[in-house]
């Protein structure tokens, strides 16, 4: 979900409802906001649907005041409704709150307040926290920072919260665990965030909320403390984050600037980190841990979605290159089990947003078993990177469409240069060979350019299968997590069933699927399962299958059984996840596009899933 709050001398209302824009990226099956006036009115509107639905449904309704809040919903508990909607009130209607994360005793807490005469109008855990607030501040006649803080002690979960209280009209309570916060600090003003992008038009000076912290924010004061009730140093950082990079920048969708986005994003990933000349990769992050990786047992990958397909490219990298045994984890899976850690593992995390949940649990668990654990993130100052050991950031740029593009792209440079560094730290590749494949990889932002020029086909091709409802993506090698990248794209704007298989598995089960109506996705550049992959498509093409193939430039037999043919530039095979997802992700919007589905914001997903 994502969170905004202002107070300060300006009306609040543009700013939140600016804001809520700025991150329905984060959620978007409900908007809401509450607002106090010059009267000390509290007033709330909240509706299912985008923010755009919350603007029509305000018009002409009082939107004044300079204090306010905003909430965009990504449903855990209780159905997109407009009364599931954020903000939620108190009892008595005092109160206000916006919640991102999960309440987990919300059940028992809600069981008991309403023993003692609670009414809920809502199926969330939210409107529990605020009526078990409301229920403290009562009981004992506290204030609202002691109800807060009491009650912050008897929850269990993750949570950014934000409340509003009328009877305080020029105070703003915002706390933060596990789930992330940014105050953004201006003059006289002060912004409230899930992130920063609704804070940067308007100030560069931020605060990231550290876990169990309360601010207590007044137009010209801000107060933090811990939830034991001590005073905290706020440390203010200069934001690296510019407008223009939030804006769409003349495209159609953010999905499709971030596609074209990668041969830029591609590069500032290993900007100043190789040296070919000198034949040497450069990591700052983890020159600390150049020893431990040189005796490391072994690496275990954790990550989800998009940013666990590129730890799999990592994994066939890595033990390549550098001779490591490599494990690729689904994050979620991982801190569920047992698993067997050692001391001399090194765990890498990656996340685009550096706030999953999942993947957050995942890191604390190795950590407790004493794992080194170095995190590969996009989003600078996000909360992974504070709880890993070392790492590198992707420096993709933000990321907004929900299916991400260009942090995959990046997130596998950075595994590249991980696998490269590895190997010369433990001399597991020749200095030529790594002299000649750091020289090339400094040609793949050009390379990925010409990639990106296969669009016009890829166009056509989109018109043709724009209406199939199944469709298979086939790889070996490095290509067969592009081909599970490629089919979880599809799936995931399009709503066109999809599945990625390594290519030779095909014959074991999915084959039976396949009739003159399949679309199927090949990777056959000509690398070293080429012949192999061959052989798959005759499979193919022998029960009536379409075979849409992405092949080496000039290649003439894969031309001359497939269907259509998308070229792309020759590479090394360590290169070819990073050109051979480009045209992937560009079928796949056109497709998406074509079938009128809202590319950036596809239903039921959120960018970041601060939930487990
Ligand atoms: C969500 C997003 C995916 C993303 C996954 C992991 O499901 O919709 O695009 O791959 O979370 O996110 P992370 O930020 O950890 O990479």
């Amino acid at each position: 979900c994502g969170i905004v709050g202002y107070i300060g001398g300006r009306d609040a209302y543009p700013i939140v409802i600016k804001g809520l824009q700025r991150l329905e990226y984060r959620g978007y099956d409900s908007a809401g906001v509450a607002l106090i006036n010059e009267k000390n009115s509290l007033n709330i509107y909240k509706k299912a649907g985008k923010v755009k639905d919350l603007e029509d449904f305000v018009k002409d309704r009082d939107i004044s005041g300079s204090v306010g809040m905003g909430h965009t919903r990504w449903a855990t508990h209780g159905e997109p409704s407009d009364r599931n909607s954020h903000p939620h009130q108190s009892g008595d209607g005092r109160l206000a709150i916006i919640h991102n994360g999960i309440i987990e005793n919300y059940g028992p807490l809600k069981e008991e307040l309403i023993t003692r005469g609670h009414e809920f109008k809502s199926d969330t855990d939210t409107e529990v926290l605020i009526h078990l607030i409301e229920d403290i501040q009562k009981e004992g006649n506290l204030s609202l920072e002691e109800s807060v803080r009491t009650a912050l002690h008897q929850v269990i979960g993750a949570f950014a919260i934000v409340i509003i209280d009328k009877e305080s009209p020029n105070e703003l309570i915002a706390a933060r665990k596990g789930s992330p916060m940014v105050i953004g600090v201006g003059k006289g003003e002060y912004f409230i965030a899930s992130d920063a992008t609704p804070i940067v038009e308007y100030t560069k000076n931020v605060i990231y909320l550290n876990d169990n912290e309360i601010a207590y924010l007044k137009r010209d004061e801000l107060i933090i403390k811990s939830i034991d009730n001590i005073i905290q140093t706020p440390y203010i950082q200069e934001l690296n984050l510019k407008l223009e990079m939030l804006e769409k920048g003349g495209y159609d969708h953010f999905m499709l600037k971030e596609i074209y986005e990668q041969p830029r994003s591609i590069y500032d990933s290993m900007r100043g980190r190789i040296y070919p000349l000198e034949g040497k990769v450069q990591l700052g992050g983890l020159v600390e841990y150049s020893e431990k990786l040189r005796n490391a047992n072994r690496i275990i990958i954790v990550a989800c979605g998009t940013s666990w397909h590129a730890g799999l490219v990592g994994e066939y990298l890595i033990e390549e290159f550098a001779r490591l045994p490599v494990e690729v984890e689904y994050a979620s899976e991982f801190r569920y089990r047992n698993p067997v850690i050692y001391e001399n593992d090194i765990v890498i995390a990656i996340s685009q947003s550096g706030e999953t949940a999942d993947t957050m649990a995942a890191i604390e668990l190795a950590k407790e078993k004493g794992a080194t654990i170095l995190g590969i993130c996009n989003v600078v100052g996000s909360s992974i990177p504070r709880l890993t050991h070392g790492g590198a950031y992707t420096h993709a740029g933000p990321e907004i469409g929900v299916a991400s593009t260009k942090a995959f792209t990046a997130q596998v440079t950075v595994l590249t240069l991980i696998a490269f560094y590895a190997a010369q730290i433990k001399g597991t590749l020749s200095q030529s060979k790594l002299t000649s494949l750091l020289t090339e990889l400094e040609s793949i932002p050009s390379l990925v350019e010409k990639a990106l020029a296969t669009n016009d086909i890829i166009v056509k091709i989109a018109e043709e299968f724009k209406d199939s409802t199944n469709c298979i993506f086939l790889g070996r090698g490095t290509g067969f997590p592009v081909a599970l990248e490629g089919a979880l794209k599809l799936k995931e704007i399009s709503y066109i069933h999809a599945e990625g298989y390594p290519a030779a598995e095909m014959k074991h089960g999915p084959i039976a699927l396949i009739d003159e109506q399949m679309p199927v996705i090949v990777i056959a550049t000509k690398n070293s399962s080429y012949e192999k992959v061959i052989s798959n498509i005759q499979e193919v093409k022998a029960r009536k299958g379409k075979i849409i193939a992405i092949v080496t430039e000039g290649d003439t037999e894969v031309k001359n059984m497939a269907d259509y043919v998308i070229e792309i530039p020759h590479a090394d095979e360590a290169f070819l996840p990073l050109l051979a997802t480009i045209p992937l992700q560009l079928i796949s919007y056109h497709i998406a596009v074509m079938r009128g589905c809202n590319v950036d914001q596809p239903r039921n997903l959120a960018k970041s899933v601060t939930v487990e």
